[in-house]
């Protein structure tokens, strides 16, 4: 008997395991049509959150039928996973859109949709309603879940299928997810985000912060673990903050030591930490574990105290500076790195001078640099004193100078040191080589056999060559 939607379980994930039987049929008929299976492509773009909705997405793609790959020029069904975290990500998209009509015109069976953060913007549906009428499907961050059945609508209904929600306090798990890696995964510990910094708009399209239980975490991480990952990347707006808002006692450094007694689990990383919160009890526990990695990112935004304060960030240049400080105290090996804004409303000359002095006293490994983009909605964006383009742009290359060179000097020094190395993929420029990476997050170039791929190998370094390191396998 065929499924119709008003016998569909109210209960989730069962509901959308019902849709995707539904959906496989449609996708089936469609494969009659077209003679071939129908393919499709999910971009994604910002962050490691996206990457890991996308797995997601991708995972209910496979289960109804369609085949993925890589070139969305060839694909009868385009996702866009999309980002709007500065203007240029917004900007991207649309550039990308006005190719893809023409691609439709062409392949009148293909579907377009899109999700993601720039969906939560009411100014971004308002013109896509307007300008974009050839966009099939279009959801959002807090929906993300309910893929299996928007897409049978776009099957069932005519014109644009439209769902956007403003938030939510549900967390839908156990649905089915197809990751890019076999041996190292991002695992949501906790969604949404409390902060509001004044400049950013992620807690406006992300929603209001939500843990996840500790035992759902840890048994999502032991069944990775016997489908073979050995390196997990737990994922949070800020993960200092992890297990505030539930019933359960736990903070973050307890539920690393939890994850730390998974049998199997070789490497464990976060990301991001926010500076206010980040709590001795979890510089205790990454200093004595074995398999949480050399690597913090710890994102600073400013250097100045002043604009901090304007930023809502809740700490100082210099309570910043102490607690980089005991943390390199405490692990000496670990490579530091952060993301800095420049141009934030009202910023100076002398608050950029700030920004570069705490680049160099700290020695990062690395800085994401970015420059300050008004974002609609934030309190930044209402200040008045803006700063102009130009000086944005000798200020931000003035920034990225400091950070070229302190990072250089950072990396290197550890020549002819064996370290253990997690190969990742073939190199791109020589198929006799695989690319792989250190504790630390260091790129590391070795001639080796693909099938040592997903498997970490100790490795003598023989050459640096600034930001990765030429290196040779150790015969074991
Ligand atoms: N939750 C993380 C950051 C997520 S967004 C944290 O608090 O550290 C990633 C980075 O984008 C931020 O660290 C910030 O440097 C940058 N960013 C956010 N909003 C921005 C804006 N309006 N303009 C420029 N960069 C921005
Ligand atoms: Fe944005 Fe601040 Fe939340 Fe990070 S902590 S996502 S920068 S509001
Ligand atoms: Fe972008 Fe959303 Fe991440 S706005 S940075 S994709 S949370």
């Amino acid at each position: 008997m065929l499924k119709t939607r008003d016998q569909a379980p109210v209960n989730e994930p069962e509901r959308q395991y019902y849709f995707m039987d539904i959906c496989s049929g449609y996708v089936k008929k469609l494969e009659e049509e077209l003679g071939h299976k129908p393919t499709c492509c999910v971009t994604t773009f910002g962050c490691q959150m996206n990457s890991r909705d996308s797995e997601k997405l991708v995972g209910i793609l496979e289960k109804v039928g369609y085949d993925v790959i890589e070139e969305e020029t060839k694909a009868d069904f385009v996702i866009y996973n999309t980002c709007t975290v500065r203007d240029n990500a917004n900007q991207r998209v649309y550039g990308r859109l006005g190719a893809l009509h023409h691609q439709k015109k062409k392949n009148p069976n293909m579907k377009i949709a899109l999700c993601g953060c720039m969906m939560q913007e009411d100014a971004v549906i308002e013109k896509l309603k307007k300008s974009y009428r050839f966009v099939d499907l279009i959801f959002g961050t807090h929906n993300i879940y309910k893929f299996a059945e928007l897409l049978t609508a776009t099957f069932e209904e005519k014109g644009m299928v439209i769902d956007i929600w403003k938030d939510t306090d549900k967390i839908v798990e156990d649905l089915p997810v197809e990751r890019k890696y076999f041996f190292k995964s991002g695992i949501n510990i906790m969604f949404g985000c409390n902060n509001f910094c004044s400049y950013c708009i992620v807690p406006y399209v992300r929603g209001r912060e939500r843990s996840r239980n500790s035992a759902d975490i840890i048994r999502e991480i032991e069944n990775l673990v016997k489908e073979g990952v050995v390196e997990v990347m737990l994922l949070g707006q800020n993960v200092n903050s992890y297990g505030k808002n539930i019933e359960e006692n736990i903070t973050f450094a307890g539920l690393l030591k939890k994850i730390e007694a998974i049998e199997g689990l070789e490497r464990i990383r976060f990301m991001t930490s926010h500076p206010k919160d980040l709590s001795d009890e979890l510089i205790e526990v990454m200093k004595n574990s074995k398999k949480i990695c050399k690597h913090l990112h710890l994102p600073m935004q400013s250097g100045s105290t002043r604009i901090l304060k304007e930023m809502n960030r809740r700490y100082t240049k210099e309570s910043y500076l102490e607690l980089a400080e005991k943390i390199k105290k405490a692990i000496p090996d670990i490579s530091l790195t952060t993301d800095i804004i420049v141009g934030f409303p009202g910023e100076t000359h002398e608050d950029v001078n700030e920004t570069i002095d705490v680049v160099r006293k700290v020695g990062f490994d690395n800085a994401f640099t970015f420059i300050y983009s008004k974002r609609t909605g934030t309190p930044a964006a209402a200040m008045e004193n803006q700063v102009p383009e130009e000086i944005v742009k000798e200020e931000f290359n003035r920034v990225l100078e400091a950070v070229q060179e302190v990072s250089k000097e950072r990396t290197g020094g550890l020549e002819g040191q064996v370290v253990d190395v997690l190969f990742e993929e073939l190199n791109d420029h020589d198929s006799t080589m695989l690319t792989g990476r250190m504790s630390n997050n260091t790129l590391v170039h070795v001639v080796a056999d693909k099938t040592l791929v997903g498997k970490i190998v100790p490795v003598k370094l023989i050459e640096s060559k600034g930001f990765y390191y030429m290196g040779e396998l150790v015969l074991q």
